[in-house]
């Protein structure tokens, strides 16, 4: 049986072969089907890319009707186990894992990059006592593309990994600057003798003592947060880093608008949305009676449901487990018995059920990082800290890609046909009335 599909044209009665490669057909192989030679040719028509594969990619695999994530082939579980943050983000980006020297050299060049020019501070300090620290971190990581000009030599393998440890090392600063900043606290500078984690908490946290030390099973319950959420395939924001690096900008440019995309609350926003739902249903006794609401159409019940995971997102199970040991240090957070009832409650309801939603990775983070002492508004800044590494090896996956061209899909016009131009006192009714009757 070859590997082709047959396609009958019935406006014409055309009959039509296309292969079949990886389980998907190009896209472009519609164009032939035409009515007439002068015909555009057919497209496929997907607005959300629901059934469109944009790249071919070897980083991070996901089955989401099973609920399996792997990084490079490694299953997340064994990852969130045994690695860190640090040697996850040398595998994303180059492939496999390093070896103990390879570790050694990266674990020492992103520490030794965790400054940020002395420019940055005064740029920070120009935001608004009550900017969100969200807004700050997407600003300042274009802003610091003005300092490595050279960064738009996108071209050069080395010029381009001097970019990736560049951000991988100062994101952490610039997030844990922008929180100070809301607090009107003096800016913390890193300690380069902590680890990745751990200097991240000393930057958010340190007061007057010489030397910040947080408790070790927080510090290890952040570093596995920042392994879960280190890449996740073509979501929004890694899909906004590749379509706009496709343009071949410095990959701060990029980065900045893959940031602004997980900034909203269907994506990197949620898990500030969940906490800000459980707030607001304030009691165990109110869940049945809101679950309904959701039902009703009333907003949605956040932290649920995903586009690709149709069965429990593996992170979610790590993420529950690891809220246990956070609670241990921290004292139970008071919202988890509202999420534990949700969830009871949801997993069982007909409505949830039939349409597989169950909790993804945003449903127990929040509740972990509200223990951990982090604000609500600093929640999709402590996505981005790790999901910089994701966004960057999708960034250097497409760079190289002899397929990658920029990233410019079509469209099916539904405007108006060619119509001429009207004077201004002829017009009856304006585009905003226009706009108000719809
Ligand atoms: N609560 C209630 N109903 C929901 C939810 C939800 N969280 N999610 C989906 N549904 C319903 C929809 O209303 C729709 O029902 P219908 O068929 O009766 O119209 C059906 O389930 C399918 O939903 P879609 O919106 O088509 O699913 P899509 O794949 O487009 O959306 C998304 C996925 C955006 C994650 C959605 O489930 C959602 O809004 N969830 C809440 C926000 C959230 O938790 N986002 C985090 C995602 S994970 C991440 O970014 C890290």
């Amino acid at each position: 049986m070859p590997d082709t599909l047959t396609l009958t044209d019935n406006r014409t009665g055309l009959t039509y072969e296309v292969p079949i490669e990886d389980g998907a057909v190009r896209a472009n192989a519609l164009r032939q089907v035409k009515v007439e030679e002068a015909d555009f040719g057919l497209m496929s028509y997907d607005p959300a890319f629901l059934n469109t594969a944009s790249v071919r990619s070897a980083i991070t695999f996901i089955d989401g009707d099973v609920g399996i994530l792997r990084y490079r082939g490694y299953p997340i579980e064994q990852l969130a186990v045994d690695s860190t943050y640090l040697e996850t983000a040398f595998l994303l980006l180059f492939g496999e894992l390093p070896t103990k020297d390879e570790l050694a050299r990266f674990e020492h060049e992103v520490t030794y990059h965790t400054f940020v020019h002395e420019n940055v501070k005064t740029l920070m300090t120009g935001f608004r006592y009550d900017a969100h620290p969200m807004g700050m971190f997407v600003s300042v990581v274009a802003a610091l593309g003005t300092l490595y000009p050279e960064a738009s030599k996108v071209d050069d393998p080395d010029v381009r990994l001097a970019q990736v440890i560049r951000l991988i090392a100062k994101v952490p600063t610039i997030a844990a600057w922008s929180y100070r900043h809301n607090k009107g606290l003096p800016y913390v500078y890193p300690d380069n003798d902590l680890g990745f984690a751990e200097n991240f908490l000393s930057m958010m946290f340190k007061m007057a003592e010489s030397k910040y030390s947080p408790d070790p099973a927080l510090v290890r319950a952040l570093e596995v947060l920042f392994i879960l959420h280190a890449d996740h395939e073509q979501n929004c924001s890694a899909n906004a880093m590749r379509a706009i690096g496709s343009s071949k900008v410095d990959p701060y440019s990029a980065l900045a608008g893959a940031a602004a995309a997980l900034y909203g609350p269907l994506h990197g926003g949620a898990n500030e949305a969940v906490l800000r739902m459980l707030a607001q249903i304030g009691d165990v006794k109110h869940v049945p009676e809101f679950v309904e609401r959701v039902k009703s159409g009333e907003g949605r019940l956040m932290g649920f449901g995903h586009r690709v995971y149709k069965n429990y997102d593996p992170r979610a199970k790590i993420i529950k487990e690891t809220a246990d040991s956070v609670f241990e240090v921290t004292g139970r957070n008071p919202l988890l018995d509202i999420a534990l009832e949700l969830e009871k409650i949801a997993l069982e309801d007909e409505y949830f059920v039939s349409r597989k939603l169950y909790p993804n990775v945003d449903f127990y983070s929040g509740l972990i990082y509200q223990a951990l002492g982090l604000p609500t508004a600093m929640f999709p800044v402590l996505f981005a800290i790790p999901r910089t590494a994701g966004w960057l090896a999708q960034w250097l996956e497409g760079i190289v890609d002899p397929e990658q061209k920029i990233a410019r899909p079509r469209q099916i016009y539904i405007g108006a046909a060619e119509r001429n131009y009207v004077p201004v006192d002829q017009r009856t009714a304006g585009a905003r009335d226009l706009v108000a009757a719809h």
